[in-house]
């Protein structure tokens, strides 16, 4: 059993909250604040209870060392807008520089710690190395609470290890999460449609199996079409092309039901990011051009399919959404989402980000996810190393 927040006495403790925190930043702004906003239940109702709170968080994937592009600033920044008070920043994750911030926190109120993946530990294979670390973050705190669903799938010191070492409980939105996501791993409601999409192309294909086996139909779009494209014969151009992964999709291909799998019939073209793109069918992509979204013909007809279905899971922006000419396919499947009865699910940090982007409301959909390889493990049936540290008594 997993025990929440609400079985501890949390006053005047400290109490560690593992956030996820990886957001898209616009130059030192925060460009995109839901995972902040999706953690102020469990910072809020913590610091009304007279803890005192210490967060922590990655941002990117600095590499193991301190760089200044990766810093937690402008996310501290954000949060402390949200908070209505200033959100102080630790200089360092662990040693005294944080001690003595954690040292200061008074009961209901909050710091920072700057971004873990400062730390080579962090995210170490070496159990003896990540335990190290972990050792030095538990050493900050009383409790450890698990709040940053979007990285439970990652066996990290401060996700895993630090769980293991301190009493530890489930925050609100990893409750949430697993609320939501549970629906779509029994008693699914039928048609079960899957839509695909989004750029970490390598992640996602570890998933097709098992949704070869749950979903009646997978529509995929964004980067992830173009393996499956180049396994059908098609050329995709200078495309976001991971090479790697054609021969697994070819064999996709060959294990699905025949129609099962749906790929893009026209794409949006463009010699580079840029200007307006041109509309092509699928397989005439000029070779010194990229697909950078679904075309029209194929987000119409995703659409309709969308339409039909009882439960819906959708993770991964159709193209590149951040621009407005290669928006349309996302947008339209945002937008048929919005119609219709399925109970809805998007998953992932960009598709959440796309949604709100493109204007829609978040209570337009069933549940809004802030996990997207996360939520894609969950809905397989897969061990999360940071929910599993949970279990643990
Ligand atoms: C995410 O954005 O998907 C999570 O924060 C995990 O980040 P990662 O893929 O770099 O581990
Ligand atoms: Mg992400």
């Amino acid at each position: 059993m997993i025990k929440t927040i609400d079985d501890f006495a949390v006053e005047g403790l400290r109490v560690l909250v593992r956030t996820d925190l990886n957001v898209p930043l616009d130059g030192d702004r925060v460009a995109d604040d839901g995972r902040i906003r999706a953690s102020l239940p469990t910072l809020t109702g913590l610091m009304t209870r007279g803890a005192r709170v210490i967060v922590c968080a990655h941002l990117g994937r600095p590499g193991g060392k301190a760089d200044p592009r990766y810093s937690m600033a402008p996310v501290a920044a954000r949060l402390g807008e949200l908070l209505g008070r200033p959100v102080e920043l630790t200089a360092d994750t662990t040693g005294p520089a944080a001690c003595a911030a954690v040292a200061a926190v008074r009961r209901g109120g909050l710091v920072m710690l700057e971004n873990l993946r400062f730390n080579t530990a962090e995210t170490s294979k070496d159990d003896e190395q990540r335990g190290a670390f972990a050792d030095q973050l538990a050493e900050l705190a009383d409790l450890y609470v698990s709040d940053g669903f979007g990285a439970v799938h990652r066996k990290h010191a401060s996700v895993y290890d630090v769980a293991l070492r301190r009493p530890h409980a489930a925050g609100y939105l990893v409750q949430a999460e697993v609320d939501a996501l549970s629906r779509l791993t029994a008693n699914i409601r039928r048609p079960y449609l899957v839509a695909l999409g989004g750029a970490k192309v390598a992640d996602k294909f570890d998933a097709f199996d098992s949704l070869i086996a749950a979903a009646d139909r997978i529509l995929v779009g964004g980067a992830m079409a173009f393996p499956f494209l180049v396994a059908r014969g098609v050329k995709v151009g200078t495309s976001l092309l991971e090479a790697s992964q054609v021969a697994a999709a070819a064999e996709l291909l060959r294990r699905a039901v025949p129609g099962q799998i749906e790929l893009p019939s026209d794409v949006v073209v463009a010699p580079e990011p840029g200007g307006s793109g041109t509309v092509v069918a699928a397989d005439a992509i000029p070779v010194d051009q990229m697909a950078l979204d679904i075309g029209p013909q194929t987000a119409a007809r995703f659409a309709s399919a969308l339409f039909t279905a009882q439960t819906v899971f959708w993770n991964g922006p159709m193209g590149m959404f951040e621009r407005e000419p290669y928006a349309g396919g996302t947008w339209a499947v945002a937008q048929a989402l919005t119609h219709g009865e399925a109970f809805t699910v998007i998953g992932g940090g960009d598709t959440g980000a796309a949604i709100r982007a493109l204007g829609f409301a978040e209570g337009a959909f069933g549940y809004v996810s802030t996990g997207g390889g996360a939520s894609l493990e969950f809905i397989q049936g897969k061990t999360l190393p940071g929910l599993a540290a949970l279990e643990a008594s």
